[in-house]
């Protein structure tokens, strides 16, 4: 399913196969189905019944896209949108796709689990995690050109970049940080961080938790001391008083 947008020829920086492939260097990102409109990339690579490890899905924009914690992703064209299937359950990825995502935009910082903030503390990009039966599915928004929200933020702010490069460099870095050791992740990701050492208000279910952030745990759970103790939070949502 291939889907050329943008008339006859493909806009400077397009994610399209035919750009992408070429600057590929590890296994994560083919086969690739690249489509204009779609619902969700997640919804499309969860109908890709035999898709293999390392499928990749990518669209010019969606009509509903999702983030974390079921809240939508605004997705207008000019930006990143794509989902990859990992067949391997780890408690890790969430912050392992992180650390692809900093590493490949090469600018910004990480609020925890793994949206992306850039330098001035807007939200640049964000990871979604599902699963579809035993199948991974790591869905990635980036705000490349656009900045869809008031509280957002667009990469071409702060430098010139192509989508293409920015989709290739992530699944080469993916690649790499899901061959690392977990305590090289959790350290990596503690020197890119922007939540621990802070005071941090965060959603979990429908509680609300005050507290500073301390540490990651082992599974990459945020430590957070409240009044009343040490909490471990594996889901929730951060924000800063
Ligand atoms: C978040 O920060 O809340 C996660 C955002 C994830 C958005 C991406 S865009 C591609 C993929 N398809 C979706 O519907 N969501 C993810």
């Amino acid at each position: 399913m291939v889907v050329e947008e943008r008339g006859a020829g493909l806009a400077p920086g397009s994610p399209a196969p035919q750009c992408l492939l070429p600057r590929l260097k590890g296994r994560l990102g083919r086969p690739c189905r690249y489509v204009g409109t779609v619902s969700s990339t997640q919804d499309v690579l969860a109908a890709w019944k035999d898709a293999p490890e390392g499928a990749l899905v990518v669209a010019e924009r969606q009509t509903r896209g999702r983030g974390r914690l079921g809240r939508p992703w605004v997705s207008p064209p000019g930006n990143l949108y794509f989902s990859v299937l990992l067949r391997e359950a780890d408690p890790l990825l969430p912050l392992r796709a992180g650390l692809a995502l900093v590493e490949a935009v090469g600018l910004g910082i990480l609020k925890w689990p793994n949206d992306l903030l850039s330098p001035d503390g807007r939200k640049m990009g964000g990871i979604l995690v599902e699963r579809s039966g035993p199948r991974g599915l790591l869905g990635v928004g980036i705000n490349v050109e656009r900045a869809p929200l008031p509280t957002s933020a667009a990469v071409l702010e702060f430098q010139k970049v192509e989508r293409v490069q920015i989709l290739a460099d992530f699944l080469w870095s993916l690649e790499q940080w899901r061959a690392r050791a977990g305590e090289e992740v959790l350290r990596h990701w503690k020197s890119r961080n922007a939540t621990l050492g802070r005071e941090a208000v965060v959603q979990v279910g429908g509680r609300t938790l005050f507290g500073q952030a301390v540490d990651l745990g082992p599974n990459g759970e945020l430590v957070l001391r409240t009044e009343k103790g040490i909490t471990l939070v594996r889901a929730g949502d951060v924000g800063f008083p």
